[in-house]
């Protein structure tokens, strides 16, 4: 793909190497346009949004709620009401926890998450289960790191009030069949939050096809800023949610006696957002559409096949998740090298990868490994760059035997 020409960062050098840049699942790199989208706002516009009567704030709040838009037809929501923004994946998760499930769990019902859920899909459940008397359920997955089905199905019942699981696994790559998951928490009457956290930068979603409910998703994995997140809801959610953090923005009128509420989104929007952060959201996303998802998703998919099939014959390699469904992300062990001895290594080569239990620990539990490395792959990296990486992956492995 002709891409690299748009992402200044890729083009330097890391301890005199090229730098390939393997760590995409951590976060992406942004490409120029929407660098270009926050020098602009805070050059030429900079202002508070839904605040002012003067041209700066309402050109900012044109563009930011132009954003809101884009990520609606991007994610093809039903309206733009239904898009709160967010500051990432967590944030969306632990509002729908609070929100959400403050107001419709108690004892006696359950949540159902996975066994290879991120942190961020875990501990905010724990905290309001905590809370409310209610009971975290987790379904177990198998050797290859796919969920099990029919496990899956046997623990949704008349008690599982929510289901809030991943579209891919971050450390596994597993790509999860959320449509059937959906389908099965449906029929028994309870919502579904999906994570879509790994899932938004690689393959196209469709919430109304898709029928979650709540739908998060983190825009700097989506080359877009940090700081900037989309929580989806669905329209009928709205009514069972109160919300989560009070001040600016979220109110409608407020006097010491009592406060009355602004409509959602910008009920679950307390404060002042990071304006330029969404706006340059709407530039990523323009560009990721440019190239076209369904290029993205079948250039991912055959440099994770390549990459795959030559670490394969390194007979020191061990690969953790080999799901049939995957997406381009690798974790492995190399003998019984740590992870971050195997980081530091291929650091010094020029090459970032991540290592560690990625903020999966209970995963990590499982297969009973300390953590793994994981390469993750995007649509800016080249053949070129994974041959060098199996190369520099030998002769790490010629030094650590020696
Ligand atoms: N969740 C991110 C990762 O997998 C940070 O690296």
């Amino acid at each position: 793909m002709n891409v690299r020409k748009d992402f200044t960062i890729l083009k330097q050098s890391v301890k005199g190497q090229p730098l390939i840049y393997f760590d995409n699942a951590a976060t992406s790199q942004k490409p120029q346009c929407v660098i270009d989208e926050l020098n602009s706002y805070y050059s030429h516009y900079n202002s508070n949004v839904h605040r002012g009567v003067h041209y700066l704030s309402q050109l900012a709040t044109e563009k930011y709620e132009q954003a809101r838009v884009v990520v609606q037809q991007f994610i093809n929501a039903q309206y733009d009401r239904e898009i709160v923004f967010t500051k990432g994946t967590t944030d969306g998760i632990n509002l729908v926890a609070n929100a959400w499930g403050l107001e419709n769990l108690g004892e006696g019902d359950e949540v159902l998450i996975s066994a290879m859920e991120h942190h961020s899909n875990i501990v905010p459940w724990q905290m309001i289960c905590q809370k409310t008397a209610a009971k975290l359920v987790v379904a177990p997955i198998d050797e290859t790191g796919e969920l099990i089905i029919a496990e899956f199905e046997k623990l949704v019942s008349s008690k599982t009030k929510l289901v809030s699981i991943t579209h891919i696994s971050n450390t596994l790559g597993t790509i999860n069949p959320v449509d059937k998951l959906i389908e099965i928490a449906h029929k028994n009457n309870a919502k579904v939050l999906i994570d879509g956290a790994q899932s938004v930068p690689h393959l196209n979603i469709d919430v109304q096809q898709m029928n979650c409910d709540f739908f998060v998703f983190s825009g700097h994995k989506l080359f877009a800023p940090t700081g900037t997140g989309v929580l989806y809801v669905k329209e009928d959610r709205y009514k069972e949610m109160s919300p989560y953090q009070g001040g600016g923005d979220m109110i409608k009128d407020v006097a010491f006696e009592k406060t009355t509420y602004n409509s959602p989104p910008h009920k679950f929007e307390a404060g002042t957002p990071n304006i330029a952060g969404f706006i340059g959201l709407k530039s990523a996303i323009e560009y990721v559409q440019k190239i076209g998802l369904n290029n993205i998703y079948s250039y991912e998919q055959n440099l994770h096949n390549f990459a795959f099939d030559e670490m394969s014959k390194i007979s020191e390699i061990r690969f953790i998740g080999t799901a049939s469904n995957k997406a381009s992300v690798i974790s492995f062990l190399v003998g019984k090298t740590h992870p971050f001895d195997l980081g530091t290594l291929l650091d010094q080569l020029g090459i970032a990868i991540r290592t560690g239990h990625h903020c999966t620990q209970p995963l990590m539990d499982l297969y009973k490994i300390p953590g793994t490395a994981r390469a993750s792959f995007c649509f800016y990296n080249s053949e070129k760059e994974i041959e060098f990486f199996i190369k520099a992956l030998k002769r790490c492995i010629k030094m650590l035997a020696a």
